[in-house]
């Protein structure tokens, strides 16, 4: 490193002898005679070492010793003056700093050389020391902006991201390290344990934030969740199935858990399926009964599920066992009958099935609809299909059987035609009547529904009224 220094003494004589001394050494040195030039100096620049007379015209030596305490704590000031007493001396440097004193004439030039060379190495270290305090105090302000950041953070995201600028693969600690290699050998363990310290004080203070960030999370959410369970509930209003539904839906479980199979006819059916193979012939009188929506001469809305029977013997072979609920249309409208309504068709077709087939199912039917002691009466009736017709009673669940308003004072009420399927249906069907025999039925869904829950008009069941609806819930 380049050596400077300022020398300022009145004393030419000392000038000229130290001169040498200093050029010799090749120490830059600039030269004041008095405190007023010294000062002059000293406000362009820095110098490593001071040298100065006590006694100086403009500024005295303490006086700039005391300036440049303040403004260049770095420099090496030192002193000498040839008559003074102790305790002015100590008067004069109370509070300054001074490296060294010198009193002339006893051996200064020796002195002064010894004290050059201690006043170098001394400006040296107290340099690192200002070099290295001034790092540190970066390093510490970095540090101070780290943990500001941590603290002022307020999203766990956003923690994360600090930690990885600061502790991270390319975190400025991380640089820190790194650069070890370029910090003197002595002052690694120093800077080693630094960092370090740091290290734990970030990863201590963003652990404590982290866990406090989550704790207020919860608190939130805890606060967000929390159910005032005194509140009264919010009410949800149940449905329920349509009644005419409920009612085909426990039929279908009462003939399925007797080994019956669904089949789903179509509303739209030909002339032919509806009628004719029913043995219900163009001009056949039982039609004036059942007159329909036609579409055309060919294509109407069926009048009657027992259309599905034909299709099913078409289909499949015997033994058969179906049950087929579905809309029929008629041309009736009345207290007890609406245009459209819904049937549920039966028929089993086997080797030897009779009428008492059909009367020992009927009794199992209506025990399971209407109550255990419910049974069944048969009436002879006609329909075209089957031979003989049946129409079936079943003896009153409301009085049991003495007489009642819902059964007329009779004590039975009648629930659905029946009887042995007609031998020309079966031979229309390609099914041989020497072999086979088969009942057949159908039921009406809304005639059901409405002595079951006491329904005296059959348009309650299509006027979506709730609070008849609401009512029915089985
Ligand atoms: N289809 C008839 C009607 O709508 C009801 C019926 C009676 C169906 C007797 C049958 C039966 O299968 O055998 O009036």
């Amino acid at each position: 490193m380049k050596r400077n220094l300022l020398f300022i003494s009145r004393y030419p004589e000392i000038i000229d002898e130290f001169q040498g001394i200093l050029e010799e050494k090749q120490i830059e040195t600039e030269i004041a005679q008095n405190g007023t030039d010294a000062m002059e100096l000293l406000k362009q620049k820095e110098y490593q070492i001071l040298v100065t007379d006590l006694n100086l015209d403009g500024y005295n030596g303490d006086k700039i010793i005391s300036y440049v305490n303040q403004v260049f704590p770095n420099t090496i000031c030192m002193l000498y003056t040839n008559s003074i007493s102790a305790v002015q001396l100590g008067f004069y440097l109370n509070k300054r700093d001074v490296f060294r004193v010198f009193l002339r004439p006893v051996n200064f030039r020796q002195e002064f050389m010894q004290a050059l060379e201690e006043a170098y190495e001394l400006y040296d270290l107290k340099k690192h020391d200002r070099d290295s305090r001034q790092e540190r105090l970066k390093q510490l302000e970095d540090n101070r902006k780290a943990i500001a950041e941590i603290e002022g953070s307020d999203g766990l995201e956003r923690l994360n991201e600090v930690r990885q600028a600061v502790l991270g693969k390319k975190g400025e600690l991380t640089a820190v390290l790194k650069g070890m290699k370029d910090v003197a050998p002595e002052d690694r363990p120093k800077v080693g344990q630094w960092v370090n310290d740091t290290r734990s004080a970030i990863e201590t203070i963003l652990e404590e934030k982290m866990k406090k960030l989550e704790a207020d999370a919860l608190k939130k959410r805890y606060e967000a969740e929390k159910i005032d369970v005194t509140m009264p509930a919010v009410k949800h209003e149940k449905g329920n199935l349509h009644p005419v539904t409920q009612v085909r839906n426990q039929l279908i479980d009462i003939f399925a858990s007797m080994g019956f199979e669904v089949y789903e006819g179509t509303e739209i059916e030909t002339d032919y399926y509806n009628f004719t193979a029913l043995n219900t012939p163009q001009d056949h009188p039982a039609r004036d009964m059942q007159d329909t929506f036609y579409l055309s001469p060919e294509f109407l809305l069926r009048t009657q599920t027992s259309a599905g029977q034909i299709h099913v013997m078409e289909a499949k072979k015997p033994p058969i066992k179906i049950i087929s609920p579905g809309k029929v249309f008629r041309s009736d409208d009345d207290a007890t009958h609406s245009p459209m309504f819904t049937q549920m068709e039966g028929l089993v077709v086997d080797k030897g099935i009779t009428l008492c087939d059909l009367k020992g199912m009927l009794d199992e039917l209506v025990k399971k609809i209407f109550g255990k002691e419910t049974t069944t009466r048969l009436r002879p009736s006609y329909f075209p299909f089957t031979e003989p017709s049946v129409e079936v009673d079943v003896s009153c669940f409301q009085c049991g059987g003495c007489g009642c308003k819902l059964c007329k004072g009779t004590g039975w009420i009648e629930v659905l035609g029946a009887g042995v399927v007609n031998n020309k249906v079966l031979e229309g069907c390609g099914i041989d009547t020497n072999e086979y025999s088969g009942f057949a039925f159908g039921i009406g869904i809304e005639r059901i529904a409405m002595l079951k829950y006491g329904i005296n008009n059959i348009k309650l069941l299509f006027e979506s009224d709730m609070r008849v609806l609401k009512q029915i819930d089985d």
